[in-house]
C-alpha cells in the first residue's frame, strides 16, 4: 500500500560573515583555544552583525533552499521556523520569511523547543503534509544566540554561534521502510522537571547552563531515543547511513556514536566550524553534508537533538 510521506527536496543555509575564533575569545575571557577544542571540539563560530536579525538569516537560508530546489515561491504552502531568538515576541519569524519570499498564504508559525526545535518543526511539517493540509513546507532553524550571551561568562560564551539552515519538505508517495524516500518516523519528548538546567534568565536575558548535568542527560537521552526510533520501524543502528545530530559538543556526538556502535565517519560533524547554533545546528549540518556530496538519495538518515526544557527529539528518513 502506498502512503503519503514527506521528503527533503533541497537545503539552504546562511552563516554571518563575522567568524570569531577561539583565539579571539582568549582576548575577551580567561580561556584558551586548547581548552575549548578539548572540551567541545569547537574551533570557531559565526556571529551576526549588530542589527542583523534572526529573520534576516532565516530569509537568506530559505532563499537558497528555494534556489537549490528549482521551485517558485508560490509552490511553497507553508513556513515553520524553529527558533528561540525570534526578533520580536510576535509576529513570528515565519511570517517575515513568508512575506520576504511571497510564498502562499498557508500556515506560517514558529516552534519553540530550544535546540530540539528543528526536529520538532520537521515532525510538525511532516504531520501536516501527511494530513493533506499542505503539500510543501519550508522548514527552517534560525538562531541569533549571540544575543543571549554574557560575553564575560567563559562557561557559555565560547559555546554558541549564529546562523540559519533551511529545507524544503514535500509530499511524496512511499511504501515500507526500505523503499523510496521520505520520513519514516519521528519521536518528540519533553520533561519540564529539568527547566532549570538550561535556560535564559528572565532578569539578565543571558543563557545559564549546568553543563555537566546537561552533558550526562544528552548522552543518555540521545542513545535511548535512537534505539526507540529504530525499534519502531524494525531497523538497527547498522542500517543508518548518516547520523545528523544536534551540534553542541563533539564529545556528546562521540559518546552517542560509541554507544550505538557507529563509526564516527557516519556522523556529520559541523560543531567545529559553527559552534552550537541551537535550532539551526541540524539543518546547517545537513546542508554541509549535502554540499560536500556525502548524502546519496535513498540513504537512511537519523536526526536527533536535545535542548532546554529538557526537550529531545528524533526523525528518521530516507534522503
Ligand atoms: O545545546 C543544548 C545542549 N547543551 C549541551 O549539550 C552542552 C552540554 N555540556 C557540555 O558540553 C560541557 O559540560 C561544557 C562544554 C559546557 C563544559 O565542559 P566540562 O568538561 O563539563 O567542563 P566543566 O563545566 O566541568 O568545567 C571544568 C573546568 C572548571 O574549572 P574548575 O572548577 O575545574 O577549576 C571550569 O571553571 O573548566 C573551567 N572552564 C573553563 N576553562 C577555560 C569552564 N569554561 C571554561 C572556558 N575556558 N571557557
Amino acid at each position: 500500500m502506498s502512503i503519503t510521506r514527506s521528503r527533503i527536496v533541497s537545503t539552504g543555509h546562511y552563516l554571518p560573515e563575522n567568524v570569531v575564533t577561539n583565539y579571539d575569545l582568549e582576548k575577551r575571557v580567561e580561556t584558551s583555544h586548547d581548552w575549548i577544542v578539548q572540551r567541545t571540539g569547537i574551533h570557531q563560530r559565526h556571529i551576526a552583525a549588530d542589527g542583523q536579525t534572526t529573520s534576516d538569516m532565516a530569509i537568506k537560508a530559505a532563499k537558497q533552499a528555494l534556489e537549490n530546489s528549482g521551485l517558485k515561491p508560490e509552490d511553497i504552502g507553508g513556513v515553520i521556523v524553529a527558533t528561540a531568538t525570534a526578533d520580536r515576541a510576535f509576529p513570528s519569524v515565519a511570517v517575515a520569511v513568508q512575506h520576504a519570499l511571497g510564498t502562499q498564504f498557508g500556515p506560517s508559525f514558529d516552534v519553540s523547543a530550544a535546540c530540539s526545535g528543528f526536529v520538532y518543526a520537521l515532525s510538525t511539517a511532516d504531520a501536516l503534509i501527511r494530513s493533506g493540509q499542505v503539500k510543501r513546507f519550508l522548514v527552517i532553524g534560525a538562531e541569533k544566540f549571540s544575543s543571549l550571551l554574557n560575553w564575560e561568562d567563559r562557561r557559555t560564551c565560547v559555546l554558541f554561534g549564529d546562523g540559519a539552515g533551511a529545507v524544503i519538505l514535500e509530499a511524496c508517495e512511499g511504501t515500507g521502510t526500505n523503499a523510496d524516500q521520505g520520513m519514516l518516523t519521528s519521536h518528540l519528548h519533553a520533561n519540564g522537571q529539568y527547566q532549570d538546567m538550561l535556560y535564559v534568565d528572565a532578569q539578565s536575558g543571558f543563557i545559564n547552563m549546568d553543563g555537566q548535568e546537561v552533558f550526562k542527560f544528552a548522552v543518555n537521552s540521545m542513545s535511548k531515543i535512537v534505539a526507540e526510533t529504530l525499534e519502531s520501524v524494525n531497523l538497527s543502528p547498522s542500517d543508518i547511513d548518516w547520523l545528523i545530530p544536534h551540534q553542541a559538543n563533539v564529545r556528546i556526538l562521540e559518546a552517542t556514536a560509541r554507544r550505538l556502535g557507529m563509526p564516527m565517519d557516519k556522523v556529520i560533524v559541523s560543531v567545529n566550524k559553527h559552534g552550537n547554533t541551537s535550532a539551526a545546528s541540524i539543518p546547517l549540518a545537513l546542508h554541509t553534508a549535502v554540499s560536500e556530496n556525502k548524502l546519496t538519495r535513498g540513504d537512511l538518515i537519523l536526526f536527533e537533538a536535545l535542548g532546554g526544557g529538557f526537550t529531545w527529539a528524533s526523525a528518521l528518513m530516507r534522503y
